[in-house]
């Protein structure tokens, strides 16, 4: 086979190709699929270099196995003013290493259990505040179950004035950084110079960070159950704790990589099922009888069909050979997740609602990466399946759903997600 360098990039100019990226991803990725196949490069506005898009698995795969490739730009532009800079999402090298080692333990599958009753009463609560027989979108509301699930197992506040407080900010500070306008404002700032458009979010971001103090203070002096008390406990290789503002960046992570995108997964979840009266069916009596299998699999076959962050890329530390290319270190590469996960060879009928393909085989580890791969792969992974699993189990007892709209949502794109447009409408009733 002939080889060369970068693959085909989009002919269109940046701003175009931005422009689709941020309005029509999905038919954006499809075409580009349709014109240039398994590999091609991207121009966004405001990045200086191209960046390749793949979804082979076996290119996902040499891309994530080789765990010295660093991250490309675009993730510390848009959240290290929030995250901070140690944040474990942001940092690189053996820096990103040694916070993967101390943070890992905690989100360990095994101990996930131990949240599941804190899922189960978060989201009955809810149930209880849904509108009976009139259509309402669930996103919000499945966004304060999954911000309420954080606050409390993830940050074990307990105080209720706190954790009122700490939502009603961080309310504020999510939706601010969700608007496409906000995004568009960062990549031209970036390209033309001029104001810092996150500069106004700086007060909100202080009181937050009072609030934080707080717990971590609260924590340090009476540990208890929840992930912040294991990340005040913990050390790294050479004894050292983190610090009180470290342990804020890796809160404020664990918050925003945690809570936007598992309540998409499950709005997107319930968009699928609404659409698919037999599948929601069979879930009903798998939850009914008690049965976790058609859950998970409902779970992996939403995660694969709607996969909520659409990019989890890697700037190349060394030379990476895909598809007949031979892409030199300093390349930005990412899976094009919604393709890889949308590719006929590997899913028959890839666009078919089927949880069953999951039933007898657990999703191949580089066909399927809606978390990400490799020394990288997504923190809160088992954390998020459980969540999910749970949420769904403990509202299919509860409720009826029908569709509060004829049509399927549209993909729109919410922060670095991949959303449904009108927040899954939904029309509700009580379980006789
Ligand atoms: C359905 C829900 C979720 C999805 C789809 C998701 C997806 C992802 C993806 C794609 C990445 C980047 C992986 C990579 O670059 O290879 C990531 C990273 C991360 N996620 Fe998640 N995530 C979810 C839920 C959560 C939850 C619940 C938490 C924690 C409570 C969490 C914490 C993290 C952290 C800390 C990272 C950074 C890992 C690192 O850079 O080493 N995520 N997630």
């Amino acid at each position: 086979m002939t080889t060369s360098a970068l693959p085909p990039t989009l002919p269109e100019p940046p701003v175009v190709q931005t422009t689709r990226w941020l309005l029509r991803p999905i038919s954006f990725l499809e075409s580009a699929r349709r014109r240039f196949g398994d590999a091609f490069a991207v121009q966004f506005l405001g990045f200086q270099s191209p960046m390749v898009m793949i979804s082979d698995p076996e290119a996902i795969q040499a891309l994530y196995t080789e765990r010295a490739h660093g991250l490309p730009p675009g993730r510390t532009l848009a959240l290290q003013p929030i995250l901070g800079s140690r944040s474990v999402l942001l940092l690189e090298g053996r820096e990103h290493l040694a916070r993967r080692k101390l943070m890992l333990p905690p989100f360990h599958g095994e101990r996930m259990r131990r949240y599941e009753a804190t899922v189960a009463e978060v989201v009955a609560r809810d149930v209880e505040t849904w509108p009976v027989g009139t259509p309402f979108a669930i996103h919000p509301h499945m966004q304060a179950v999954t911000l309420e699930v954080i606050l409390r197992a993830v940050f074990g506040v307990t105080d209720e004035q706190r954790r009122a407080a700490l939502t009603e900010r961080l309310r504020r500070l999510l939706s601010a950084g969700a608007s496409v306008g906000l995004q568009f404002r960062v990549m031209i700032a970036r390209r033309l110079g001029g104001p810092d458009p996150l500069e106004r979010l700086q007060g909100l971001l202080a009181d937050i960070d009072e609030l934080l103090a707080a717990e971590i203070a609260d924590r340090r002096a009476d540990p208890r159950e929840d992930i912040l008390s294991m990340l005040v406990g913990a050390t790294f290789e050479d004894g050292d704790p983190m610090d009180d503002r470290e342990i804020r960046d890796q809160l404020m992570t664990l918050l925003l990589a945690g809570h936007e995108t598992t309540a998409t997964g499950l709005a997107w979840t319930f968009d699928l099922l609404l659409r698919h009266p037999h599948v929601l069916e069979r879930l009903v009596a798998a939850v009914d009888a008690g049965e976790d299998a058609y859950v998970r699999a409902v779970v992996s076959e939403s995660l694969r069909l709607r996969p909520v962050v659409p990019l989890a890329g890697r700037r190349l530390a060394s030379e990476l050979r895909v598809n007949g290319h031979v892409l030199p270190a300093g390349t930005d590469i990412t899976p094009a997740i919604w393709l890889a996960h949308t590719r006929a060879d590997r899913y028959p009928e890839p666009y078919a609602f089927r949880p069953e393909r999951f039933l007898e085989r657990a999703p191949a580890t580089y066909a399927w990466v809606p978390f990400g791969g490799g020394v990288r792969r997504c923190l809160g992974a088992s954390f998020a399946e459980m969540e999910m699993r749970v949420a769904l189990t403990e509202i299919l007892r509860r409720r009826t759903l029908e569709p509060g709209k004829s049509r399927a949502e549209r993909v729109a794109r919410r922060n670095v997600t991949f959303s449904p447009e009108k927040g899954t409408l939904v029309v509700a009733r009580p379980r006789s």
